[in-house]
């Protein structure tokens, strides 16, 4: 009897034991509350599922980890695959702004709220000490201000997306210290200043996507460095200086685009010999002539050089190309005939028309 009295206690003390360690820990439930308070979600209710004790269990988008009970990760999308989405009819939309509470989350490591078109004010400065922090999205939202100078401190920062905000100020300097980064996007902001110099200390980066900001001066020769590089986006800024030949010989880099820019030096040969399959220099001011330096290694899906100054005539190899898919020459200087066959014998007047005297089908006869 006293031994099944015994057992009783102990069945019941372990119970409370496990429902109280399961929960998560006061503070990080105070500090999602102080987040909660500063946004504003009229539509989905997304927020109104944050109540009770166990903010691990059933808040949507907040994850704990399952042995120690802390919150890792935060993923809130405006846009998704979520049926609360389907059942409003309708995208997501939030106002307010980050709290800075949401820094005293120290195990965080994916930090996503996204996607919701209203968030305002700026990205706390404290979030540079998340150190555990591994995805940084905040893209699509309203927010203001300058990228966190301290961001250099996330080292184990893969994922840093800042696209579609109203994002001001410079690239910090120590952005080149996040040597775990593989994903930037920065694309449609305020962002004005030069490229940092040494850009290409980010080792580990296969996308960066900088376009539509207000970046001026040259682009980073370090870049070249960058082994992993796939994507590189710079249009729709005010570049200028030479485009670096050495982007031509990088391992991976299949898209460049530097369309809208102010560049204005020839189009380096290496470029046009590279890996390189999706190609946009449109809307720049280049001169120079289409270099001469196509062969069987030449893949373009995509080649825009239209808007420029070039001048000379389609060159000689480019019928050694494997393919070219679509090809811009229009709106530049460009003269004599279009040669026929592969790989241009597909294309439409539209890729040739506003040259000074390019001639032969699709355009009239020389
Ligand atoms: C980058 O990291 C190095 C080494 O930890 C540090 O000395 C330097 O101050 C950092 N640079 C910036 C701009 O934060
Ligand atoms: C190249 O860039 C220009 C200017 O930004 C843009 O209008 C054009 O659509 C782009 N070309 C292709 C094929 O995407």
């Amino acid at each position: 009897m006293a031994t099944t009295f015994f057992y009783n206690i102990l069945f019941v003390t372990l119970l409370y034991l496990i429902s109280v360690s399961n929960a998560c820990p006061p503070s990080e439930r105070a500090a999602l509350l102080a987040f909660k308070a500063a946004l504003r979600e009229p539509y989905l209710g997304v927020l109104s599922s944050w109540k009770g004790k166990d903010c691990c269990h059933n808040w949507y988008g907040v994850s704990c980890d399952p042995t120690i009970h802390r919150v890792t990760s935060i993923d809130l999308r405006g846009r998704s695959e979520d049926p609360i989405f389907a059942k409003a009819h309708r995208t997501g939309y939030m106002t307010g702004s980050i709290s800075p509470a949401i820094c005293r989350l120290t195990r965080l490591s994916s930090l996503t709220i996204a996607e919701w078109n209203g968030i305002s004010g700026p990205i706390p400065p404290c979030i540079a000490s998340l150190s555990a922090l591994r995805i940084l999205d905040l893209t699509g939202n309203k927010l203001t201000g300058e990228v966190p100078s301290e961001i250099g401190r996330l080292r184990r920062l893969a994922v840093l997306n800042l696209a579609d905000n109203q994002i001001s100020g410079i690239i910090p300097q120590s952005l080149t210290n996040l040597s775990s980064l593989t994903h930037l996007d920065l694309a449609n902001n305020k962002i004005s200043g030069s490229i940092p110099k040494n850009f290409g200390r980010l080792r580990m980066l296969s996308r960066a996507l900088l376009s539509q900001n207000n970046l001026i001066g040259p682009i980073p020769i370090s870049i070249s460095q960058i082994n992993r590089l796939s994507d590189l986006d710079l249009s729709l800024n005010q570049l200028s200086g030479p485009i670096p030949a050495s982007l031509g010989k990088m391992a991976v880099l299949s898209t460049l685009n530097l369309d809208g820019n102010k560049i204005s030096s020839p189009i380096p040969p290496s470029l046009i010999s590279s890996r390189i399959s999706i190609l946009n220099l449109s809307r720049n001011a280049i001169e120079g002539s289409i270099p001469d330096a196509f062969g069987p290694r030449s893949y373009f899906s995509v080649m825009d050089l239209s808007y420029n100054k070039l001048r000379g005539g389609i060159p000689k190899t480019i019928t050694s190309a494997a393919f070219i898919g679509h090809l811009d020459i229009s709106h530049d200087h460009l003269c004599g005939p279009i040669p026929p066959g592969s790989p241009l014998d597909h294309l439409e007047a539209s890729s040739f028309v506003y040259n000074d005297c390019l001639c032969g089908k699709p355009l009239k006869a020389c």
